[in-house]
């Protein structure tokens, strides 16, 4: 075939398969093949140098006219397949503003945060200052201080996590007492102060035990504190917490750090069952654990305990929780499950 036919058919099969080419990929394909460098109309290029020099230009003018038809079909495909590819990616990515957005969670406050907020702000009404420990504690503090030597039975009604022999997670806030008695000036005032906080014991978790749970300490010192005055701030405090129908009663029990003691207990509807005061059935529920300093407290922190004196109480937030909110097992309070804490929403939240 002479070399023009060739170059014809060339063109007129490459335009056909320019024209029919599906996409981007396709397209460059057919130019590779046809003006790339093994490329159809390269190869016949290429065969020029074999014409005479008559019909090289011819030819040649000829070439060159395809090679632009070509390269000009394949530029106007190119934009028009883009402008296609660029249409269906529009599409595919189209936002549907009319969706619904996706949630955002929003957190709660812990149930055990809103009991002992609730019982700070009550007792910050009532003029008490909110003091914090350190929860790494020494036993001084933690003990000595409170009238529990070493050695001393008591000890052992609290089971320490002991760090070293002088230091240890501190089993109760009540050294929190200790360490604010010895830096109080009674010269400005007495001193009336709660401290709620963390606190760890040896225990192996089951329903009512956590090798860590939360106390609040409360403590008045003052000249003339009465018992009647430790009475008369529980019931305030059982009426705030519990309900305003609330009465409290004091039972008579043992604490190195107060004498007397007692163990309060707070009534609960009417007695259904069991004599077992921690159990509701009984008529009256125990819920925190208060008595009159020791004048040994006082004297250890450098208080003169023939002028000054007062009242003591610890509670668990824990445990009133479970008791306001009918919670059976205090580990919920420590697994973090959002279908648990969700449901203490406050208002407002
Ligand atoms: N610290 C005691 C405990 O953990 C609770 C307690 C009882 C604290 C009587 C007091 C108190 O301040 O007066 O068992």
């Amino acid at each position: 075939m002479a070399l023009q036919d060739e170059l014809t058919k060339i063109k007129t099969d490459a335009l056909t398969q320019i024209a029919a080419a599906a996409d981007l990929n396709a397209l460059n394909d057919i130019r590779v093949q046809v003006l790339g460098k093994k490329g159809s109309l390269t190869g016949v290029l290429r065969g020029m140098k074999d014409l005479t020099p008559e019909e090289r230009p011819k030819v040649g003018s000829f070439a060159n006219t395809v090679r632009d038809a070509l390269t000009e079909a394949i530029e106007k495909r190119h934009a028009a397949l883009s402008a296609q590819a660029l249409q269906a990616k529009l599409a595919q990515e189209t936002i549907d503003v009319t969706l619904p957005g996706r949630p955002v969670h929003r957190g709660t406050m812990h149930v055990l945060d809103q009991v002992m907020e609730d019982v700070e702000s009550l007792f910050m009404g009532m003029g008490y200052q909110v003091v914090d420990g350190p929860e790494v504690e020494t036993e001084h503090y933690n003990f000595e201080m409170l009238n529990v030597p070493k050695d001393h039975p008591a000890r052992d009604m609290q089971d320490t996590f002991y760090i070293t022999p002088d230091v240890l997670l501190r089993s109760q806030t009540s050294p929190v007492q200790a360490r604010t008695l010895e830096k109080h000036d009674f010269s400005q005032g007495p001193l009336k102060m709660i401290s709620p906080g963390r606190v760890y014991r040896r225990d192996t978790d089951d329903a009512t035990h956590s090798h860590q749970f939360h106390q609040i300490e409360g403590l008045v010192i003052d000249k003339h504190i009465t018992m009647g005055d430790l009475k008369g701030t529980l019931e305030v405090l059982a009426r705030h917490v519990f309900g305003p129908d609330r009465k409290i009663r004091l039972r008579p029990s043992y604490f190195p750090f107060t004498e007397p003691s007692v163990e309060v207990d707070v009534s609960w509807g009417s007695k259904t069952g069991s004599d077992d005061v921690t159990s509701k059935d009984n008529g009256w529920v125990e819920v925190l654990g208060a008595g009159m300093v020791h004048p040994n407290v006082l004297k250890s922190a450098g208080v003169d305990a023939d002028v000054y004196g007062g009242f003591a109480f610890g509670l668990g937030p824990d445990r009133f929780a479970m008791l306001k909110y009918d919670i059976e097992d205090i580990r919920n309070f420590y697994l973090n499950d959002q279908r648990f804490l969700t449901q203490f929403q406050q208002e407002g939240e």
